[in-house]
This record gives structure tokens, sequence and C-alpha cells, in this order.
């Protein structure tokens, strides 16, 4: 395997996703780690990733220098090579000043035998975020790589096998980050045998061993991350799991029975169901404000996992398919609040429980591709994103059984014509929206005043920011009469042609 040392970088678990990608092992370690440790894990190639501190202030993140007499190759990212400039005699790094450099930035390979460089072009476009840089490469380094700002945008010493470049390799605007990695995991001569059935043997054996003879409690929702993670424990430990699905009636046509056969029925989980809609119904009785609703399904959501949590005796711990980008999210502790999401299975905050998050190292693709080898059926896997609030956000003002049926039906229809077109695999998302609107139409000979149903539709990669999808008048056209044909309470179907920003993806 190759470690990552974290030293706190945003893109730290991308580095050993990008050499995972390429058939090695790899995972994040702390910095904390000693050379011992290192030892017991024997891997073939170390990286120190990057991170925000300065090598020169006071309490920065460092390493046992006793690393370097590993004869292990390294790679220094960033903040990872100002540790080794720092560290290695000779080296030194200077402080930030106007050499700082944050963005896509032309560097030169200045040596045309550099080990990382191997065939990618003198010229290249690398992504540089620092303040700080190296002045001067530690006694038997070269510098191979120079830029505007930073005189020293990569050094080596290929006798050690030591390699350091001041620019983020694993992200996609660093052109050639791919090939540079790859000539580190080259100079490593790590064996590329690595695939998604070791992983999952690894984690069936870490839960194994986790676990032992204890019962594990998992919140099932129906999306992706939980119905993965469900199937991975019942492999691990069969009957010692047992499920919580939660039918707060918000959920889209189905889509209840769905999850029960797909997972219940096909890989035989232990699941209870519990129909909670009327509670959630009274609960939201006459409330309209947006913020109100999603407080009210969050909090009903816990307390209604919390009372059938507790009917169970002997748990000791709780599976949750939390994913590497949720834990990145939920630490942004000074962005504003846009609207407070919730995810279903979301842990009530005094549970008395141990976590296991089998997925916490996984990206949303990672998991898929897993799904695909557990035989997690298809639909499941490639689900698109559906808000923990469900359809209580869909309905907008106040919610009803009556509106919630309009969605329901309005959105099946939509998926309906999505699927038959193939439009389910090229629009990210994609949902009817009862507005609180009614207007006059014209039926037969007769005036109706009706709802209003807005369709969404949007490409996006992580839903942070999003288009509409700019789809055929035609499917929007045929769409839009079955939906008023079909679906009574509606007279009017509108398309919503808002990017976010300054919209949102869903409409409350
Ligand atoms: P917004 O509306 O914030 O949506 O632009 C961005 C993405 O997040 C989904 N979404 C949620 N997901 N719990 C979730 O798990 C929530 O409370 C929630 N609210 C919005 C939304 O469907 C879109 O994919």
């Amino acid at each position: 395997s190759i470690l990552v040392l974290d030293f706190g970088s945003q893109y730290n678990q991308l580095i050993a996703r990008r050499i995972r990608e390429m058939g090695v092992y790899s995972e994040l370690k702390p910095h904390t780690i000693t050379v011992d440790e290192i030892k017991a894990i024997n891997p073939v190639g170390l990286v120190f990733s990057g991170g925000p501190n300065s090598v020169n202030d006071e309490g920065a993140f460092t390493i046992d220098p006793e690393i370097y007499n590993l004869n292990i190759p390294i790679l220094g990212i960033c903040y990872g090579m100002q540790l080794m400039a720092h560290q290695l005699p000779g080296g030194k790094v200077a402080p930030a000043n106007n050499s700082s450099e944050y963005g896509e930035t032309e560097m030169e390979v200045t040596d045309p035998n550099a080990v990382l460089f191997k065939g990618t072009p003198e010229k290249q476009v690398v992504l540089m975020s620092h303040g700080d840089y190296v002045d001067q490469v530690p006694d038997g380094f070269t510098a191979v790589g120079t830029s505007d700002n930073t005189p020293i945008a990569a050094m080596q010493n290929p006798d050690k096998n030591l390699y350091a470049i001041q620019f983020h390799a694993e992200v996609q605007h660093t052109v050639y980050g791919r090939q540079i990695l790859e000539n580190f995991i080259n100079a490593t001569n790590a064996k590329r045998n690595w695939s998604m059935d070791d992983f999952i043997n690894q984690q069936i054996a870490e839960i194994r061993a986790t676990v032992g003879d204890k019962k594990v409690l998992l919140g099932l929702s129906g999306g992706v991350d939980s119905s993965v993670v469900g199937v991975l424990l019942q492999r691990a430990i069969g009957d010692q799991l047992t499920s919580i699905f939660v039918d707060h009636g918000l959920l889209r046509k189905n889509e209840a029975n769905e999850v029960m056969e797909a997972l219940g029925g096909k890989f035989g989980l232990n699941i209870i169901k519990v129909d909670a809609q009327a509670r959630f119904l009274d609960k939201l009785a006459g409330i309209s404000d947006p913020e109100k609703k999603r407080k009210i399904i969050g909090n009903e959501f816990i307390q209604v996992f919390d009372e059938e949590a507790t009917k169970l005796k002997g748990i000791d711990f709780l599976a949750q398919g939390t994913l590497y980008t949720d834990i990145i999210e939920s630490g942004t502790e000074t962005a504003q609040t846009i609207k407070s999401h919730h995810n279903v299975g979301g842990l009530p905050e005094d549970m008395q429980f141990s976590l296991i998050e089998p997925l916490k190292t996984l990206f949303k693709d990672e998991v898929r591709a897993l799904g695909e080898k557990l035989g997690v059926p298809h639909n499941l896997v490639w689900r698109q994103p559906f808000p923990g609030p469900g359809l209580g956000i869909r309905v907008l003002g106040d919610i009803t059984e009556a509106k919630l049926e309009i969605v329901r039906d309005s959105d099946a229809i939509l998926r309906e014509e999505f699927a038959n077109r193939g439009l389910d695999a090229e629009v990210w998302q994609y949902f009817t929206v009862l507005t609180g609107i009614r207007s006059v139409g014209v039926m037969g000979d007769g005036r109706t005043y009706d709802y209003t149903i807005a369709i969404r539709a949007i490409t996006s990669v992580d839903g942070m920011t999003a288009d509409f999808a700019k789809l055929p008048w035609d499917t929007l056209e045929e769409i839009s009469r079955r939906i008023v044909n079909e679906v009574s309470g509606i007279n009017r179907v509108v398309y919503d042609i808002t990017a976010k920003p300054p919209a949102t993806v869903e409409w409350e």
C-alpha cells in the first residue's frame, strides 16, 4: 500500500482515491503516526499531503524525521514539500509574501529527466495554492520545476527516492496530475493489483473484528449510501444487523415497497419498517414556513428512530453511510446556513452507540462501484439524490395528504417519461414541485381553478451548483400533457429555468 500522511489539506482524501484508481491500495493516516507503526504496515510508498500550516509556525504539524531513513519513496505535496525542505539539512522555506500563488499556473519543467514529469510536456498547467515556498532545496536535491512566483515548484533526490511538488497533482486542474502520480507509483514499484473486491474483503474483516458477537443497528433510508452499508454489513455479520426504515409518508410513489423488496427480500436484511406517516402529517399540519417544516421533519425522524431503537435491546453499534464528502462538508463551520439539510439516518445526538462508518473513506462514485460489486440493484445504486425531508419540501406551503398525492403522481409520470427516453442517466436530478399557485384554466367546456405543477430538472456535478437541463420541447410537452390529464387538481405545468445560484435545487 501507499500511505497518505494527513497534514490537514482539503484534498488529502483525494490523493488516496487517485492512487486507488491506479490499482494500488492507499489510505490516509494521521501525521502523528510513528515510524514503528509505519514499519508494521510496511507500505511501498508514502505521500505527505498539503496542509494549512506554515512549517515555520510554532506547533506546526510535523513528522518524526526518522521517516527519511526508512528508505521508502516519499512524495511531498505542497506543505509536504515544505516539510521536507524544513526537516532535511540544507533546505529552507521562505515565508509567504508577494510570492503566494493561488489557482491555475503555468509551470516549466527544468530537468528533462525529472522522475515525476516523465511523459509530460515542458510547460504545463498546475494548481498552486500556497503562501510559503521552498527557497533552497535540501542537500542532495535538485530543483526540477519552476513557475513565475514559485522559483522551486518541484524538487527531487532520486538517490534517496524523495520527490516533491509545490502544486496539487491530485486535482483535475493540474492537467498532468494523473501522470505525475503514476510516475511516483512507478518509482515505488507498487504492484497494481488492488480492486474493489479487496476493499470488500478488508471491510468485512474489519467489521467482524470490531463487532465480534455484538449487535449493530442501521438507519436505512433507501438511498445509495445506507443501502450499500446495509448489504455490506449483512455480508459481514448477517443476523447481528437490524435495520430501521422510517416511512415518514414523504417518500415517492411506491418507494417504501421498493426498498423493502430490494433489501429485505433479495438480500434478506432484517428491516423494521415503521409506518409513521400519520405522526409526521399531524406534526406538519398547518405549517408552511420551509425552515420550520425541515426542523419538524428532522426532529420527528430522530424521535421515531430513537423510540424504535430503545425497544431493541442489547445493541452496541450504530452503522452509518457517512461518506468522505459528508465529513468535509459538515466541517465548514463558517458556511452560512442556507437550508438546514437533514439526512435520513442522521444520528440522534444523545444515543449511546459506537459508530461504524465503513464508507467514510469513499467518494460517491466509489460507493456506487462498491454497490454494483455487492449486487445492490442498479436502480438503487444509481438513484438520483433525494432530500431527507422528502416530498415535504416539494409541497410548497402547508402539507396535506391530498397535496402529497399530487406530487407523488406527477413525479411518477415525470420519472417514467425520463426513463423511457434514457434521460434518467443524463439529468442529475429531476422532480416535480406542487407550487401553492392556483390559476384559471379551461378543460372541456368548463372553467377550472387548479394548482400549478413545476418541473425541476438540473445538470450538476455535486449539487453545489447546477444548470437547468435543456430538455427537448416535445419531451416537456408530453410530460405536461400527461400530468394535466392524469393528475387531478392540476391545470398548468411550468418548467423551472433557473440555475443554482441564484436559485437552489429544491424550492424550499
Ligand atoms: P439545494 O436545494 O440546497 O439542494 O440546492 C442541493 C442538493 O441537496 C439536496 N437536498 C438535501 N439532501 N437533506 C439531504 O440529504 C436535505 O435536507 C436536503 N435538502 C436539499 C437536494 O435534493 C439537491 O440534490
